[in-house]
C-alpha cells in the first residue's frame, strides 16, 4: 500500500465502528487509512499531504469520554492543517472541547435509533453541500457529479426542515458549541446532532453514518468526502489486488508458505491470492475435517483448491479426535476452549509432519472484522468482545513474532473478499457462501456434541440451505441464499413430544436463523416469506426423523448474537 496516500485519513479513537467509516469510503472508491487517534501529525504520516492527495481527516468515535484520561487527544496540528474535517460521534465532542466548547455526560445513554431533524442553511457553499446529502431526494450520484466549483447541486429551499433516522450510542453531549461552530440538526430528543463551522469546513455528527441503520449515512459521508474535500473516484478492488499481489512476492520470495483453510470464504480467497501470485509449487494447503463441517464441506473445499491449481493439499481427518474432546462438554466455552485446543495440537504435530523449512511463512485469512472482535483493530484501542480462537494460536504468534506472518486480506470486510474472490476466478458456489464459524457446528449443537447430532445438523442444515437457493426472494430476481446474509440450523438441546402416525414420540426441536448484516457486527432478522418457512419446515420434518420440531428465530444483534452457542 505504499506507493498511493490516502485521500482521506481516520484518526482511531477506538470505537467498534471505525473501520467501517474506511470501508464506506472505500467502497466510494476513495483510498483511505487509519491511524491510531493520538498519532503525531508529522511530515511522514501527512507524507499524503505534501504530495497532496491528503484531502481531509475523520475523528472517530470512541468508547471513552473526553473529559476522562483514557479519551484519547489528537494532535493539535489537526485544527491547523487547513484541511476539511469531520468528526463523529467522540469525534465531534473531542473537537468540540479542543476548541472551547464543553461536553457533559447524558443524564441517560443514548443508543439505537434516533431521529435527527436538519435545517438548510441560507447560503450556498460547503455546508448546504454537505447538509444536501440528509435530503431523501437527493440521489447519490448528484452529491457526487457536481463539481465543487459549481458551487454544489441546488436542494430544496433555505429553511426546510428533513428528517432522517440515526443510528446512536453515546453518553455524552455537547452542551455548548465551540466558538465558530453552528447547529444545523438536533436529535428527537433534544440534543445537538450535526453542526458546521461557520467559516473552516469542519463538521461533526453525534450518531454514526457509516452503520447501515443510519438512513443516508452513506451519502453524507460521499458528501464530506466527494462535495467537501474534493475526492475523486479512484480506489479499485482491482488496484487492490495489484497491491497485495507485489507486495506478498517482495515479502516471501521464494520461501514457502503454508496456509491454513478452515473451508470458508475467506481462506479459501486467501489460498486463491496465493496460488495466482505465487508458484503454487510453494503454496501448501492445510485442511482440518473436523468432524463439524457442513454437508460435503470437504469435497467442495477440495475442489475449489484445486481448480484453483493447488499442488499441495494437505486434508487432515480428525473427526474421531474432535468428538472425543468434547466428549461430555455441554458448556459452551468449555467446548470452544476444547476444540481450540485440539486444533492447535493437531496443527503443530501436521506441521511438524510437513517438514517444511524455518523460513517457512504461514498465512492466514484473517479479516478486519476479525481483528475488531478480538480487540486488535488498527487503533489498538477497541474494546475486547470476544476471542476468536482463529486469530491467535502458539504457532501464529511465534511466526508472528518472526515477522513471518501473511495475512493478506486483513484490511477487507466480508463483502470485499467476495469481490476479491471474484476477481480471482472462485467458483461463484464458493465465494456466495455464508459465513460459517471456526469452531463450526459445535456452537449450532446445544449442549454435548456427539456424532449423531452432527449427522442430524448436518442433514437439516442442508435441507434448508438447499431450499433457499432454490427459491425466489420475494420482489427480486435472486434466491433467498443470496438475500439472506447468513442462514443456517441450530440443534436444541430440548426434545419435545409430537405424533408419528398413531404413537407420541420425541423429537428433537431444531431453529432456523436467517438474518440480514453488512458485517456480523450488528444483524437483523431476516423477514422470511411465512409460506416458505412453513414448507420448509415440513420438508425437514419428512426427511430427517430424529427432528420433531422447527422454529423460526426472531432475535436481532444486538441484543441476540448471531450464533446461539
Ligand atoms: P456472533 O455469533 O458473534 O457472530 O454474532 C458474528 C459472526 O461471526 C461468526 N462467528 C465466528 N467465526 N470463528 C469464526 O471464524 C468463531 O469462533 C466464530 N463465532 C462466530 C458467526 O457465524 C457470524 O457470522
Amino acid at each position: 500500500m505504499d506507493t498511493v496516500g490516502p485521500e482521506i485519513l481516520i484518526l482511531d479513537f477506538g470505537s467498534q465502528t471505525t473501520q467501517l467509516i474506511g470501508r464506506r469510503i472505500r467502497d466510494l472508491g476513495v483510498y483511505t487509512e487509519i491511524i491510531p487517534g493520538d498519532t503525531a501529525l508529522d511530515d511522514a504520516v501527512l507524507s499524503g499531504a505534501a504530495g497532496s492527495t491528503l484531502r481531509g481527516i475523520i475523528l472517530s468515535g470512541s468508547p471513552e469520554s473526553v473529559y476522562t484520561a483514557e479519551g484519547a487527544v489528537p494532535d493539535k496540528k489537526v485544527y491547523t492543517l487547513g484541511l476539511p474535517l469531520l468528526g463523529i460521534c467522540y469525534g465531534l465532542q473531542r473537537m468540540t472541547v479542543d476548541n472551547g466548547g464543553v461536553v457533559e455526560a447524558l443524564p441517560k445513554r443514548e443508543f439505537g435509533r434516533i431521529g435527527v431533524m436538519t435545517t438548510m442553511p441560507e447560503s450556498e457553499g460547503s455546508i448546504r453541500r454537505f447538509l444536501a446529502s440528509f435530503d431523501r431526494t437527493v440521489r447519490l450520484n448528484r452529491i457526487v457529479d457536481q463539481p465543487v466549483s459549481d458551487g454544489g447541486p441546488r436542494f430544496s429551499k433555505p429553511g426546510t426542515k428533513r428528517a432522517i433516522t440515526a443510528w446512536m450510542s453515546h453518553g455524552d453531549t455537547l452542551t455548548r458549541l465551540a466558538p465558530g461552530f453552528q447547529e444545523y440538526g438536533v436529535s428527537d430528543t433534544g440534543y445537538p446532532a450535526v453542526v458546521a463551522h461557520e467559516t473552516k469546513p469542519w463538521f461533526g455528527l453525534q450518531f454514526h453514518p457509516e452503520v447501515t441503520h443510519t438512513e443516508r449515512g452513506t451519502e453524507i459521508l460521499a458528501a464530506f468526502v466527494f462535495g467537501v474535500c474534493g475526492c475523486k473516484k479512484s480506489w479499485t478492488m482491482e488496484q487492490y489486488v495489484e497491491e497485495v499481489r507485489a507486495s506478498l512476492s517482495a515479502r516471501v520470495g521464494s520461501n514457502p508458505v503454508l496456509l491454513l483453510i478452515s473451508g470458508g470464504v475467506d481462506s479459501t480467497v486467501a489460498g486463491a491470492l496465493l496460488l495466482k501470485t505465487l508458484d503454487p509449487d510453494q503454496v501448501h494447503l492445510m485442511y482440518m475435517d473436523t468432524g463439524l463441517m457442513r454437508k460435503d464441506e470437504t469435497k467442495t473445499v477440495k475442489t475449489a483448491l484445486e481448480q484453483l491449481g493447488a499442488k499441495h493439499l494437505h486434508i487432515i481427518y480428525c473427526e474421531e479426535e474432535f468428538l472425543g474432546a468434547l466428549k461430555g462438554l455441554e458448556e459452551p466455552e468449555a467446548k470452544r476452549k476444547a476444540i481450540g485446543d485440539l486444533f492447535i495440537t493437531i496443527q503443530e504435530r501436521e506441521v511438524a509432519r510437513l517438514g517444511l523449512p524455518d523460513s517457512y511463512f504461514l498465512a492466514q485469512g484473517t479479516l478486519y472484522t476479525d481483528l475488531i472482535e478480538s480487540g486488535k483493530g488498527v487503533g489498538k484501542k477497541a474494546h475486547l468482545i470476544k476471542s476468536h480462537h482463529n486469530v491467535g494460536s502458539p504457532l501464529v504468534d511465534a511466526k508472528r513474532k518472526l515477522g513471518r506472518i501473511i495475512e493478506p486480506l486483513d484490511r477487507l470486510y466480508k463483502d470485499e473478499v467476495r469481490r476479491l474472490g471474484r476477481i480471482l476466478g472462485i467458483d461463484e458456489e464458493v465465494v456466495r457462501r455464508h459465513p460459517f464459524p471456526g469452531p463450526g457446528l459445535a456452537v449450532r449443537i446445544l449442549g454435548e456434541v456427539t456424532k449423531e447430532k452432527c449427522g442430524i445438523l448436518r442433514e437439516a442444515d442442508a435441507i434448508f440451505i438447499e431450499e433457499l437457493k432454490k427459491r425466489r426472494a420475494p420482489k427480486k430476481n435472486i434466491s433467498l441464499y443470496d438475500d439472506i446474509w447468513q442462514a443456517f440450523a441450530v440443534l436444541l438441546p430440548i426434545r419435545s413430544v409430537g405424533v408419528a402416525g398413531d404413537a407420541r414420540k420425541y423429537g428433537w426441536v431444531l431453529a432456523l436463523r436467517a438474518i440480514t448484516s453488512a458485517d456480523g457486527m450488528t444483524a437483523d432478522v431476516y423477514p422470511f416469506p411465512v409460506e416458505a418457512l412453513l414448507e420448509i419446515s415440513t420438508r425437514i420434518t419428512n426427511t430427517v426423523s430424529d427432528i420433531g420440531r422447527v422454529t423460526y428465530d426472531i432475535s436481532s444483534k444486538p441484543p441476540a448474537t448471531i450464533e446461539w452457542e
